[in-house]
């Protein structure tokens, strides 16, 4: 009797053990940044008071875009393969001092601004600045996980799922930075921690989202408007900024990935159509202008163009596409090589420098390009928004195995890290003016009347201006930096990356946390703005802390990172290459 009552418990607690075993192989297998078994009760989901799917579509998708077979070609490596990695105890007290700069402004935000999108770092309190959705809790769910900050990523993130998305007294949204903030942060934050009701706010907050693409052409406008969506009146930009529309690509299609539903993946698919179509009609073939006639999907006579504000994160997601569809989305890495050898081009720019600095030669930035009859003009005007085209060209240059833009990647990255040494406050200017070399790679002679007459007198050799000399917290630079140190291993990145940290922290720390400043050109005190955009725990810190962190946390391998640093897991079979 004995045996036979022992033995439907030992059946029991093998079932039990095939079971919690088979509930934790996904989360084995995928990664091991992913949720331990705790003793934690799943984040509960609670639904906004409106559900946009019941509104129904007054131009309706025929649903002509589904995500593509599984490819068997595989995407190059990204990373190094850094065999003999030691984690030092220095790097990983720079860690700590990047955690800690991170936990002071976080816990500032939940005592004075809790569910606010931004804490004010000087005055303390609140603002709303991205229609009131807790942008800087969304935004920084992914961080807190990445740190090791359990805790508070439950405590933010049973806030989150819990936001509604409705209860609002704005009457429109910004369609590209809820998507990039909100939605990619949500999406990353359920890429780390496998919570369910994560998933399920991504996709109520995409399902609002996707409103915005119900337009005669179903191609979205630059603002989600309530009223305008509900009534089907709706229509897309006649001169909209390009990234706007045509950097939602990677979050939406994340989006089909993880819900199995098409129907965000075929929303951007036709803004990538659209980019196709037109990429070789512009009045500089090859790039898109600033701004766009999306209504009417014309190239237009646009005659500006550049990597930087307007325009960005439309050429960033050309090649992110192609590594979060693997290769089986070609046109991705299509558009992104045409699109590049014009930057190369006509957009780089070297800066003249002295003999005295001669080992910063090599160093590039992203500057303008305006066409005029007959001629295009090289505008030789950096700004700290196309920092982050150093680590552009090199990833691209890794999946697609173009060394030259590893290369060119590299002299970008250490561009801007030169500039932010070329300043008191050690901290690069939100726009600035080159004096440029006639190419990118001939012989350059420093001339000093030359740089004078420019302007440059006053600042480092090189520069002609700090046109806009605030610095407000932006990530673009350590991003680039991150970006590079793993895939080339170089250690001295990190010095680099340090002494950009301690410059950050010295010209920017208030009691509270971090601010913008109005002048990185001072030698005294610096003047904050009582700023702290939601990116400074999205972006800056978070790069900070992984160029320290082993190069297996957040491997590039395994994530691809959305505009906001949101970690987006790359499917297996997707062309990764680990
Ligand atoms: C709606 O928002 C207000 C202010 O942001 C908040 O006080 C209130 O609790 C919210 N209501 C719901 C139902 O979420
Ligand atoms: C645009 O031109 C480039 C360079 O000639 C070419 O490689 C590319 O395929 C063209 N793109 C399209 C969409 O026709």
């Amino acid at each position: 009797m004995a045996a036979d009552r022992r033995l439907p418990r030992i059946v029991f607690i093998a079932i039990l053990l095939i079971v919690v075993v088979g509930l934790l192989q996904p989360f084995r297998s995928s990664s091991r940044y992913h949720a331990p078994a705790t003793a934690r009760p799943p984040i509960p989901f609670v639904p906004s008071s409106f559900d946009w799917t019941t509104v129904s579509q007054h131009h309706p998708s025929n649903f002509i875009h589904t995500l593509p077979p599984d490819s068997p070609k595989k995407l190059g490596r990204v990373q190094h393969h850094f065999a003999d990695y030691q984690h030092d105890a220095a790097t990983e007290a720079r860690r700590d001092a990047v955690r800690a700069a991170f936990t002071k402004s976080w816990d500032s935000y939940k005592k004075h601004a809790w569910l606010r999108d931004e804490l004010a770092p000087v005055s303390g309190g609140g603002k709303t600045t991205f229609g009131g959705l807790a942008a800087t809790l969304v935004d920084a769910l992914d961080t807190l996980w990445i740190m090791d900050l359990k805790d508070d990523f439950y405590l933010a993130a049973t806030a989150a799922t819990a936001l509604d998305f409705a209860n609002t007294t704005e009457t429109s949204f910004n369609l590209f930075e809820t998507t990039i903030r909100h939605l990619g942060g949500l999406l990353g934050a359920y890429d780390l921690s496998g919570e369910p009701a994560l998933l399920q706010k991504a996709r109520e907050l995409g399902d609002m989202l996707y409103m915005a693409f119900d337009t005669p052409n179903r191609l979205p406008g630059f603002w989600l408007n309530f009223a305008d969506a509900r009534a089907g009146g709706q229509l897309a930009g006649t001169n909209d900024p390009s990234a706007c529309p045509s950097s939602l690509s990677l979050e939406f299609t994340r989006l089909s990935q993880l819900t199995a539903d098409p129907k965000y993946y075929d929303a951007v698919s036709r803004v990538t159509d659209f980019l196709e179509r037109t990429q070789n009609a512009t009045t500089l073939p090859g790039m898109w202008p600033k701004l766009l006639n999306f209504r009417d999907e014309q190239a237009g006579s646009g005659t500006d163009y550049t990597l930087g504000a307007l325009a960005d994160s439309l050429y960033e997601y050309l090649p992110k596409m192609g590594i979060l569809l693997g290769g089986g989305a070609p046109r991705y890495e299509a558009m992104h090589r045409a699109a590049m050898a014009v930057v190369v081009d006509h957009l780089l720019v070297r800066p003249m420098l002295p003999d005295e600095d001669k080992h910063n030669r090599d160093v590039l930035f992203s500057g303008d390009a305006v066409v005029r009859p007959g001629t295009v003009e090289r505008v030789p005007e950096g700004q700290h928004l196309s920092c982050f085209t150093g680590g552009m060209f090199a990833l691209g240059g890794r999946v697609f195995d173009i060394p030259k833009h590893v290369e060119i990647g590299e002299r970008l990255a250490r561009g801007c890290a030169w500039a932010y040494d070329a300043f008191p406050t050690g901290l690069m200017p939100e726009i600035f003016g080159i004096v440029a070399c006639e190419s990118i790679d001939g012989p350059c002679p420093w001339d000093e009347e030359r740089w004078k007459a420019e302007g440059g007198a006053g600042l480092k050799k090189g520069f002609a201006n700090a046109r806009d000399p605030r610095y407000i917290l932006r990530p673009e630079a350590i991003e680039s930096i991150f970006l590079l140190y793993r895939m080339t291993g170089k250690e001295e990145l990190r010095d680099i990356a340090w002494r950009m940290f301690e410059a950050v922290m010295k010209g920017t720390e208030t009691p509270l946390g971090n601010s913008a400043i109005a002048d990185v050109t001072v030698t005294g005190e610096t003047e904050k703005l009582d700023s702290m955009e939601s990116f400074w725990l999205a972006e800056t810190l978070k790069y900070f802390y992984l160029v320290f962190s082993p190069p297996g946390v957040i491997s590039l391998d395994e994530y691809v990172l959305n505009t906001e640093a949101h970690p987006f897991r790359r499917p297996e079979g997707a062309g990764r290459n680990p």
